[in-house]
């Protein structure tokens, strides 16, 4: 294994010991395999896109899916919890938040400081741990796309907090997770419905009122960005310098091929569950009605081949690592201007040294706790 692949698989066992090692033995068996107790199992690109953009025969909201999952936290009314025509007029409805001009605005404001304070200290020769900053900053943007107050930190970081404690396999949270998920959304939650019945169009829960969201659906939709919104970059960011540095790569020769190589090789979110809406086949397996379907995005993904800037493998992929049909990120334009924000702010510092690093243990998202980097001095 090259020095990115040791990490990256300990990055992926750390998050899920025993899930990551049953997926990738579970692939070794067939690109479709029934495994009981779990569903359906694919992890195979192009059955994967099958499921991903027949959402007649694979739903979002039949049971095991994602849908089952969030509804008791964010409410019915999320592109998440939705499918068929209502998930297509709400997503229509938000697309207006995620246009170039607004996002490339929302990551300046929201980035400035926190990318700003982390250059000075390498610039001064210090340490700095990315991954609280990639935290703030994507936080901060997230604040700012749903037009929430600053205090609301607390709130964000109490939201990824639930993400993080929520397990791959569960098709629902305990009582004391959704609990512990609808209080940390409760404070974000008023403040979107406080913006949104006072109809100011300078707010956005004012201007999706003015879209025509009604008050469950803005709400639903600052828990939804939240939950979609931070942990993917808190996972990728990081990843992305390190896997960089571990081929010899500094921040200024990350190019776009780079990044999308380091997309196909982390694939941030690793599953997305769908349900089986009726009997059929798959691969070759027979799918019953209300079985569960896992999309092994990562197995998927990597099957490509190793990690290749140059290579062209992944262009087939046509970015699976965001999904396929209808539920594709919504956020994708926003993850690629907040990577592409932090890259700017790095690409001074050709020589950034990874100093020390540590995966996160038993969370949703493989992420790094924390990655450590210093500017070191050029060669001679
Ligand atoms: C590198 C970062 C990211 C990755 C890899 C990623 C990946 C994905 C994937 C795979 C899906 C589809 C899930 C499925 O079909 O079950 C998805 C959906 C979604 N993502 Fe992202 N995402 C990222 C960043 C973001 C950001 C920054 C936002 C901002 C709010 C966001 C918002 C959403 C939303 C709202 C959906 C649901 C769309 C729908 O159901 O119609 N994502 N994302």
């Amino acid at each position: 294994m090259d020095e990115w692949e040791r990490w990256e698989h300990r990055v992926q066992t750390a998050a899920h010991p025993v899930v990551y090692r049953l997926l990738t033995a579970v692939a070794a068996r067939g690109p479709v395999v029934r495994v009981p107790g779990v569903g359906v199992v694919v992890s195979d690109a192009r059955t994967a896109r099958e499921v991903l953009t027949d959402p007649g025969a694979f739903t979002k909201t039949g049971p095991g899916a994602a849908a089952q999952l969030w509804t008791p936290v964010l409410g019915a009314r999320t592109l998440i919890t939705l499918d068929g025509a209502a998930h297509a007029t709400l997503r229509r409805r938000l697309a207006g938040l995620f246009a170039p001009g607004q996002v490339g605005a929302v990551c300046a404001r929201a980035l400035r400081a926190p990318l700003a304070r982390a250059t000075q200290r390498l610039a001064a020769g210090g340490t700095v741990d990315l991954v609280p900053v990639v935290r703030e900053g994507a936080g901060a943007v997230i604040r700012e796309l749903v037009g929430l107050p600053p205090d609301a930190v607390a709130d964000v970081a109490g939201a990824s907090a639930v993400l993080a404690g929520t397990r791959l396999w569960r098709t629902s949270l305990t009582g004391r997770q959704t609990a512990r998920a609808r209080a940390a959304l409760a404070g974000l939650s008023e403040a979107a419905v406080a913006a949104y019945r006072s109809g100011d169009g300078s707010t956005v829960p004012g201007r999706l009122r003015g879209l025509g969201l009604t008050e469950a659906e803005a709400r639903g939709a600052v828990g939804m960005f939240l939950l979609t919104g931070t942990e993917t970059l808190v996972s990728f960011v990081p990843r992305l310098i390190a896997l960089a540095h571990d081929v010899g790569r500094g921040p200024d020769r990350i190019t776009d091929a780079v990044v999308e190589e380091a997309l196909r090789v982390t694939s941030p979110t690793p599953v997305m569950l769908r349900s089986a809406a009726r009997d059929g086949r798959l691969g070759g397996v027979r799918v019953r009605t209300g079985d569960r379907v896992v999309l092994a995005g990562l197995l998927c993904t990597r099957s490509a081949g190793p990690f290749d800037p140059e290579g062209t493998s992944r262009t087939a992929l046509n970015r699976l690592w965001f999904g396929a049909g209808p539920h594709f990120c919504l956020g994708m334009p926003l993850a690629m201007a907040e990577t592409a924000a932090v890259l700017r702010a790095l690409r001074p510092f050709p020589h950034l040294t990874v100093t020390s690093r540590r995966p996160s243990r038993g969370v949703l998202i493989p992420s790094y706790a924390a990655l450590t980097v210093r500017a070191a001095p050029a060669g001679p």
